[in-house]
């Protein structure tokens, strides 16, 4: 299965801070806002990963990121001039992946929580495995209108998904997550732009509901989604982060961690990565695993 992270956009809700840097590079406590969507993709096992971004802004993720070789994954990257919407990711990624199956997370995504490699190997597996086109989460929050809203029976059968509706059908918003089988390309390439001019992901969406193919599966009570929308949620969402590490001592989406534990690099090789940054506590905390 292929990834790819989407971390595109002019980031107008945040200005003036995302005026010249892309809101994905911004911090969030300890590390750039990337690394934790990139963990996510390596928690579900996916090692070939391709980075949508702005033509600004792409080269400076490939300064940070390389080419993967250092985590032990291949790292590529493409320009989406405009921000046409999330569905562009499987016109613009189409060579990239392939007639594999994919993985799509947003750049600005992040999720914590215990069963969340649990539950990114059974949506793998779902779509693998044939049992499922598409995979979706559901997430309860107190007001879903600012996000696509998911509608499931108990089986994980979709009912319905709308893209922002001002009378929800459920409180599920749907993250910024998503698996797909390999039909994923025809389907966004039929698509048409919304009212807003983007080729929306709810779109492809329903057209994997329309053929009986859409599951969705809850991330529930205990889980933590974060906003990352406004200034207010990034504080949040590095306050929670922060709150987590230095109470457990375990960090949050350490890619390099990650990385080792998967088995994509050896401990010697996660030793030289914490020696160059061994002048900070991120580095340190990479020389005291074992
Ligand atoms: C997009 C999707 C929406 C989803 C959200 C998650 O919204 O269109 O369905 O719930 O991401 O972050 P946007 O951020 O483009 O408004």
């Amino acid at each position: 299965m292929k990834g790819i992270i989407l971390a595109g956009g002019k980031g107008t809700r945040l200005y003036p801070m995302t005026k010249v840097v892309s809101k994905q590079l911004l911090p969030l406590y300890d590390k750039p806002m990337i690394y934790y969507p990139l963990s996510v993709l390596l928690l579900a096992g996916i090692r070939d990963i391709l980075i949508i971004s702005t033509p600004e802004d792409t080269p400076s993720f490939k300064k940070l990121l390389g080419d993967g070789a250092r985590l032990g994954v291949s790292l590529s990257y493409k320009v989406q001039e405009n921000p046409n919407g999330l569905a562009e990711a499987f016109i613009l990624g189409e060579d990239f992946i392939d007639g594999d199956n994919v993985c799509l997370i947003l750049g600005d995504n992040v999720f914590y929580g215990q069963n969340l490699t649990r539950t990114l190997r059974e949506a793998r597996t779902m779509v693998e495995s044939g049992d499922a086109g598409a995979v979706i989460f559901g997430y309860p929050v107190k007001d879903p209108r600012a996000f696509g809203v998911v509608e499931f029976d108990a089986n994980g059968k979709v009912l319905s998904i709308e893209e922002k509706p001002s009378e929800p059908k459920s409180k599920y918003a749907v993250p910024g997550l998503y698996f797909y089988d390999s039909s994923v390309c025809e389907i966004a390439k039929n698509i048409k732009p919304s009212e807003r001019g983007e080729l929306e992901i709810t779109a492809v969406n329903n057209e994997y509901l329309d053929n009986g193919k859409l599951m969705a599966l809850p991330f529930d009570r205990g889980f933590a989604w974060l906003d990352t929308g406004t200034p207010e949620g990034m504080l949040q969402a590095a306050e929670f982060i922060e709150a987590m590490q230095v109470r457990q001592g375990f960090y949050i989406s350490c890619i390099e961690e990650i990385a080792w534990r998967r088995g994509f690099i050896t401990h010697e090789q996660l030793m030289s990565l914490g020696e160059e940054l061994k002048m900070t506590e991120y580095g340190e905390y990479l020389l005291s695993l074992k």
